[in-house]
């Protein structure tokens, strides 16, 4: 059946156990109610097939499939691309895995995950909003249905489904909707698709856990939460994955939730257990937030447990080098923070010269790379090749030894190599703006570059 751009597939309960014989099945026009198909059981009995199918929402939809071998269980074979630098090259998202996305009130979950179901290259989005005001639910409904789907044009709503749970709602229906939600996405992976379900916010359904436990006057574990906290939000996480259905189509469902401490503390229980259950952390800081670093993913406490297996998997020997340069990135950020937390102490007279270098190539990655402004249309998105290039750039940067003899040249040539690079984030893919700024920036860097040793040259000559 299509519907706009998905081919909804005609399914059978997916608890259905022995053989069933299809009787009839027609295709064409119809609504999720009527009867498309009809199914006889191994003792005669009928049964009518619709599109629309009931399910308990806290039971994993594949479950008896699984057990029955209807379904299999594959692992992540490559990254959702978001389009977003910092989490594509530093900390990327397995398809089929799991990401949590941590951060204190005003750091930018929403605007983040609207941007995460904007650009992700996945079929389906399922967007939970969860126990969030009903204002900005309502603003989020209106930003789907005016933006286009970057991908594949029309509406960007003809491919989103939205489970709203505004915090006026019961608490028993906030509990539900986070399941709904997982089960909706479950529905479609089993058709093939790619699916991602983003929920805003976990802890909002973690408070109604806490209510609904409260009430049942349940033994409270830490700060009130019902002791299964833990294993309540595991169970939610791994119900993403990658499956192939018995006809061999292979979908995936990605879960991303955020997690809004309050107070932005993350030693918190919602946030500590979300962090045991997902596969890659983004960590949002009111630090980066306030100086407009955005997206706020701060990547000296960010991880993805899943960049070492999808490098390893990567069949192109050039996604492996990339994630060697995302290495070395992470490492150059780490030191260019040692050398920003000497500096905050000794001043800068305290710093040697090599070190305020170090420190500088830091910045400007973070300048250059890892921020992205959310709000220029070339910037907003940049696609693998428009990410690889630049990461290409940015390397020769990190990797060039200077020769520059006071910290104001120094200086000036990191504000002249910020100011070209930012300026090339928005110049548009192709355009002879683009080309020019690149080659400023390499000139501008080899004239501050140290000769090449002479030992070096003969060797390779
Ligand atoms: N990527 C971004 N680019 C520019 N501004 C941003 C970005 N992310 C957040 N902001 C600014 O911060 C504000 C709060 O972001 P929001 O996502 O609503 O925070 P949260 O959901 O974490 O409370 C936004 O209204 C916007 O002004
Ligand atoms: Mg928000």
């Amino acid at each position: 059946m299509e519907e706009r751009r998905i081919r909804h597939r005609i399914m059978a309960p997916f608890d259905l156990q022995g053989t069933w014989r299809l009787l009839w099945i027609e295709a064409g026009p119809a609504t999720v109610e009527d009867v498309l198909a009809e199914l006889a059981g191994p003792g005669g009995e009928r049964l009518a097939i619709r599109l629309a199918q009931d399910w308990p929402v806290r039971r994993r939809l594949p479950e008896a499939l699984l057990a029955q071998g209807l379904a299999t269980r594959l692992a992540p074979s490559g990254p959702i691309v978001t389009t977003i630098r910092i989490i594509d090259t530093l900390f990327p998202v397995a398809r089929g895995g799991t990401a949590a996305i941590p951060g204190p009130f005003g750091a930018g979950k929403t605007v983040l995950q609207g941007l995460l179901a904007r650009y992700s290259d996945v079929d389906v989005v399922v967007y939970v909003a969860c126990g969030e005001r009903a204002g900005e639910v309502v603003e989020t409904i209106r930003d789907f249905q005016r933006m286009e789907d970057p991908r594949r044009g029309g509406a960007l709503l003809d491919r989103t489904v939205i489970v709203c749970n505004t915090s006026s709602m019961p608490v028993a229906a906030r509990e539900a909707s986070i399941y709904t939600g997982v089960t909706i996405g479950e529905y479609y992976r089993q058709m093939g698709l790619d699916v991602l379900l983003i929920a805003d916010s976990t802890s909002r359904w973690a408070q109604a856990l806490r209510e609904t436990s409260g009430r049942l006057e349940e033994i409270p574990g830490e700060e009130g939460y019902p002791a299964y906290l833990d294993s309540t939000i595991r169970a939610f996480y791994d119900r993403s994955g990658r499956i192939r259905a018995a006809d061999g189509a292979v979908g995936s469902l990605t879960i991303i939730g955020a997690v809004s401490p309050a107070g932005g503390d993350f030693d918190e229980p919602v946030t500590r257990s979300t962090l045991a259950a997902v596969k890659t952390f983004l960590g949002l800081s009111a630090e980066r937030a306030y100086r407009r670093a955005y997206p706020a993913i701060d990547p000296l406490i960010s991880w993805s447990r899943s960049a070492g297996a999808l490098a390893a998997r990567a069949e192109d020997p050039a996604d492996r080098a990339r994630a060697d340069q995302a290495a070395a990135i992470r490492a150059l950020l780490r030191r260019g923070e040692e050398v920003a937390q000497t500096l905050r102490v000794t001043g800068e007279d305290g710093i040697a010269l090599q070190d305020l270098v170090l420190l500088e190539k830091a910045r400007f990655v973070d300048s250059v790379f890892l921020q992205q402004d959310a709000f220029d249309p070339v910037d907003v998105s940049a696609p693998p090749a428009r990410q690889q290039a630049l990461l290409a750039l940015v390397m020769q940067v990190v990797e060039r030894p200077l020769a520059l003899a006071s910290r104001d040249a120094v200086r000036r040539l990191f504000q002249e190599l910020t100011r070209l690079g930012r300026n090339l984030n928005y110049a548009a893919d192709g355009s002879p703006e683009r080309a020019r700024l690149a080659s400023e920036l390499l000139a501008a860097l080899d004239a501050a570059s140290s000769p090449a040793p002479a030992s070096r040259s003969t060797e390779t000559s």
